[in-house]
């Protein structure tokens, strides 16, 4: 794999001082991403619906140090409050880039970022956060080198974003990207995410996801150990060509604008993310009784009223719902009336499909 391009060469002339800020959002998989490679390469495709309320802020204040060492220096404010226990996983993302963003020794870092979501809604801030980051290193990178084109731009984030957080890499533009090669989807990478380059039904324009926190609790396996369990996964091969398949089948989808042909596909991706979770060895549950309850009244609701609700789940107990905005004020009154007591604190996020990160 020629990594060449990704890597800065021939540039000099290094701010001194100065400040650069983005907004990145979160993202929710159609197909899931689970299972990888070294350097964080996807053993499937994924694609995924770009979120727009639920993101992450960051601020990136750089200083030249005055006498260039062999170490990263670096602190880390979550609304303005410091953050020590960030530094090692900032450390290992520094590490995984720092052979193609090579200025990173030569400054200090003072990274303040903060989540519109609340910490501690068992929602992961690693890809809005990890994206965001990525962001902001680039725009220091652009000033280095104001060449770059916007495509040259993007890729490279996404690409960097990826060694911090896979799905990270999905996080960028909106508002469906692909991740992972793909023999259908032109100009598909493992390296980085690609806004989907196909028609999209107006159907799925403004999807809602409306997020139900059923457990905001840290989660008990997390996804690096999960994705580590797809090796010696006595299904993991089957699952991966079940993912190519479906990239192929939610193509057509989305292009007729087929939404029982979403609900089915989407449901089922979900669920087989959770049945490869109780499938490995070790095992783990990440749903929760109210996570059934849910889906069970979501089942009911659908079979009694033909909406098209449906949901998703990412690694762990919190439910997606999704559905088009046709159908939105019907469906949201259910949600409030019958799913909401299911959450945590009677917490949820009204969330819907986005348009990727903006710099500020
Ligand atoms: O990006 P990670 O390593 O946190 O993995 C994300 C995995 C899922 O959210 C379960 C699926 C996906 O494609 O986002």
């Amino acid at each position: 794999m020629d990594l060449t391009r990704f890597t800065l060469t021939n540039y000099n002339n290094l701010p001194n001082k100065g400040s650069v800020t983005w907004s990145s959002p979160s993202n929710i998989a159609l197909v899931k991403y689970w299972g990888k490679k070294e350097h964080q390469i996807p053993e499937n495709p994924s694609i995924s619906f770009t979120l727009d309320a639920c993101k992450t802020i960051t601020e990136l204040n750089f200083e030249k140090k005055s006498k260039t060492d062999d170490s990263f220096s670096f602190k880390v404010f979550l609304d303005e409050v410091a953050k020590p226990d960030f530094h090692p996983k900032i450390e290992t993302f520094f590490k995984r880039i720092e052979t193609y963003i090579p200025f990173l020794k030569d400054f200090h870092f003072t990274i303040k970022t903060r989540n519109t979501f609340p910490h501690s809604s068992g929602i992961a801030s690693s890809a809005s956060g990890m994206s965001a980051l990525a962001l902001c290193l680039m725009s220091l990178e652009k000033q280095l080198n104001p060449n770059i084109s916007g495509t040259d731009f993007i890729q490279k984030a996404s690409f960097l974003a990826r060694l911090g957080s896979g799905s990270a890499c999905r996080s960028l533009e909106g508002d469906l990207v692909v991740w992972g090669n793909h023999q259908q989807i032109e100009g598909s990478s493992d390296l980085f995410g690609v806004k989907y380059p196909y028609q999209v039904h107006d159907v799925f324009k403004n999807y809602h996801d409306t997020i139900l926190l059923v457990d905001k609790g840290e989660k008990q396996v997390s996804s690096t150990v999960g994705h580590n369990l797809m090796h010696g996964h006595p299904f993991a091969k089957q699952r991966f060509m079940q993912a190519v398949h479906n990239i192929s089948k939610i193509k057509d989808i989305l292009k007729s604008g087929d939404l029982d042909g979403f609900i089915a596909l989407v449901e089922s991706e979900a669920l087989t993310l959770h049945a490869m979770m109780m499938a490995s060895n070790p095992y783990f549950i990440l749903m929760k009784p109210n996570t059934l309850k849910i889906i069970n009244k979501i089942w009911s609701f659908r079979q009694q009223t033909g909406l098209p609700i449906s949901f998703t789940l990412d690694a762990g107990a919190n439910v997606h719902v999704l559905y088009p905005e046709k159908d939105a004020e019907q469906i949201y009154k259910f949600i409030k009336t019958q799913l909401v007591e299911y959450c945590q604190n009677g917490h949820y996020i009204c969330d819907r499909i986005g348009f990727g990160a903006k710099q500020l």
